[in-house]
């Protein structure tokens, strides 16, 4: 059995107090919560947010991390400073990051080897645009992102790895992918995972849904037996909100 995983992707919101005052708000009503929670912050918040949840069932992540272990690389974040916070999760190759940053696929491997060696637990995000929903490229795509990201990755690493599949015409547009879709998808890269590895480690990896996920869908896209958590946006900024997607 998979233990579901949920987790909120902040974005670029809250300030230092804003993150203490959410996390506080959030603590109570995610304390007693059946799958593992976890809150993606900005770099600035990390250190606030790690003191915040010390305790609680409440994990940390960075929403980026570089792949070089340091030096000239003006703006970059390196694994190795983000464990130093107590930073144990990071997302790698959101739809953002690759839409308006310049994301690759190459750089999306390089900077998960990058935060493996370091041990801290990867989500990985893929997921098709409406584009190449439209042109029938579904699996094309998922299958070229997941196995591009893995490239070089042995079987034991994948412990670490969560994969979120985010089809990008869902992500804050409010229209959520059908559980039926969704869980077609999340069956295609589980499959991938099984043709890169073996059965096994594709029965073991878990994989998220993301894309306006929230209290309204949660509990239909989490009956899915692919679908093994969220990650949240928009949802994940309230907390009462996020609460319910967590206790879906
Ligand atoms: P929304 O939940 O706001 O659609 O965002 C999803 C997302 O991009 C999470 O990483």
């Amino acid at each position: 059995m998979r233990r579901p995983i949920i987790a909120g992707n902040w974005k670029m919101n809250n300030t230092i107090a804003e993150t203490r005052k959410l996390i506080n708000e959030l603590k109570p009503l995610v304390k007693d919560a059946k799958c593992d929670v976890v809150i993606c912050t900005p770099f600035t918040s990390l250190a606030a947010a790690i003191e915040e949840t010390k305790g609680t069932n409440i994990k940390v992540g960075a929403q980026n991390v570089h792949w070089a272990e340091k030096g000239a690389f003006t703006g970059e974040i390196s694994a190795k400073m983000l464990l130093e916070l107590g930073v144990e999760y990071v997302i790698i190759g959101h739809s953002e990051r690759r839409q308006y940053f310049g994301e690759t696929d190459q750089s999306v491997n390089a900077r998960v080897k990058a935060a493996l060696a370091a041990s801290l637990k990867v989500i990985l995000c893929i997921g098709e645009t409406l584009d190449e929903r439209e042109k029938g490229l579904i699996e094309e795509v998922l299958v070229r992102q997941t196995t591009e990201a893995l490239k070089g990755i042995d079987k034991a690493q994948l412990e670490d790895i969560i994969i979120a599949y985010e089809p990008v015409w869902a992500i804050g547009t409010g229209k959520t992918a059908t559980s039926k879709d969704a869980n077609d998808s999340i069956k295609i890269v589980r499959d991938t995972v099984a043709k890169l590895y073996d059965e096994e480690a594709a029965q073991k990896i878990r994989i998220q849904y993301g894309g306006s996920m929230n209290p309204s869908n949660a509990s239909e896209l989490m009956a899915m037996p692919e679908i093994d958590g969220g990650l949240i946006g928009g949802a994940s900024l309230k907390a009462e909100d996020f609460a319910k997607v967590v206790n879906y």
